[in-house]
């Protein structure tokens, strides 16, 4: 079966969809974007990423071209032509096609919206079991981290040497302390059961799976603690793991080459995922 996309107004196959090399996401970078989950053919937790895309167009000064609720069908739409049943979808919102290339924002030009969905495992993910390796680069991106942004060269950078080096996820190092995942955000826990995860701030972008995990966990009297942690404190701590819509809880067992705790996933990280699990599945519409 081929892909269907939708591109502005159509759905159209994955292979036809195309849009201007005007379009100022391609020129500029000059747009937002969203990664909601797919479990059973529902989207997990979408109303918390709808929610972030609002405020990241606000952010810039950039209008959704269609309702929120419009999005939505948009989406449940793209499920049922891809039959998917596990997966990613994608939106993407740009600032449109002008007739050529001012960096100032054009007049009257339709914003771009694109999406498309993928197929992936996320619960039978084989690095689920056996957790992730991460390696650390400085976090070189912009100051503004808080906008789910399509510039997302730093990241590109990050993840390819964190494939190259053989690691699933490159955290991201500035002033000493770890900022986040290229994809994800990130936590550890500590030798006297603390979960920490840095803080939201114009530092990172406030991950909606990170956002309910933890919600789930103090829900459940574990103790959560927001602000920033070094790669020493990760190294010394009982576990460590990342957060993501396209990982749910993941645990990472080493950190430039060496073992978090005894280099297996612990148990809180196996706990907070199957409460993660749950939760998506009880509430995904
Ligand atoms: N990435 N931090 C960064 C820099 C991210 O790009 C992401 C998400 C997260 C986690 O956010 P959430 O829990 O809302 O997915 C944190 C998506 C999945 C991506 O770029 O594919």
């Amino acid at each position: 079966m081929d892909p269907i996309a939708y591109v502005n107004g159509s759905f159209v196959p994955l292979a036809e969809a195309k849009v201007s090399i005007l379009d100022r996401g391609f020129l500029f970078a000059d747009g937002i974007y969203e990664v909601s989950a797919v479990l059973d053919g529902k989207l997990v937790d979408n109303a918390s990423h709808l929610a972030r895309l609002e405020r990241s167009v606000g952010e810039i000064s950039l209008a959704l071209p269609e309702t929120l609720s419009r999005i939505v069908e948009i989406q449940r739409e793209l499920i049922a032509r891809n039959q998917l049943v596990s997966g990613l979808v994608y939106i993407e919102v740009t600032r449109g096609a002008d007739v050529g290339r001012d960096f100032a924002f054009p007049k009257g030009v339709k914003p771009t919206l694109v999406m498309f969905t993928s197929v992936k495992d996320i619960i039978n993910a084989p690095s689920a079991s056996t957790g992730i390796g991460v390696i650390t680069v400085p976090d070189i991106r912009w100051a503004r981290r808080d906008i789910k942004s399509v510039a997302l060269l730093a990241q590109v950078l990050a993840k390819q040497a964190a494939a190259e080096a053989g690691a699933g996820e490159a955290w991201m190092i500035e002033d000493g302390k770890v900022t986040e995942g290229g994809s994800s955000s990130a936590f550890i826990l500590t030798q006297d059961d603390v979960l920490i995860t840095r803080q939201n701030s114009s530092a990172i972008l406030p991950g909606c799976t990170r956002k309910a995990v933890v919600a789930l966990a103090e829900e459940r009297q574990l103790r959560v603690e927001e602000r920033p942690f070094t790669v020493e404190e990760a190294l010394a701590a009982k576990e460590a793991f990342i957060t993501s819509a396209s990982s749910f809880v993941q645990a990472v067992v080493a950190i430039d080459g060496k073992s978090v705790a005894n280099g297996r996933p612990g148990p809180m990280a196996a706990r907070l995922r199957e409460i993660y699990i749950e939760f998506a599945r009880a509430t995904a519409q």
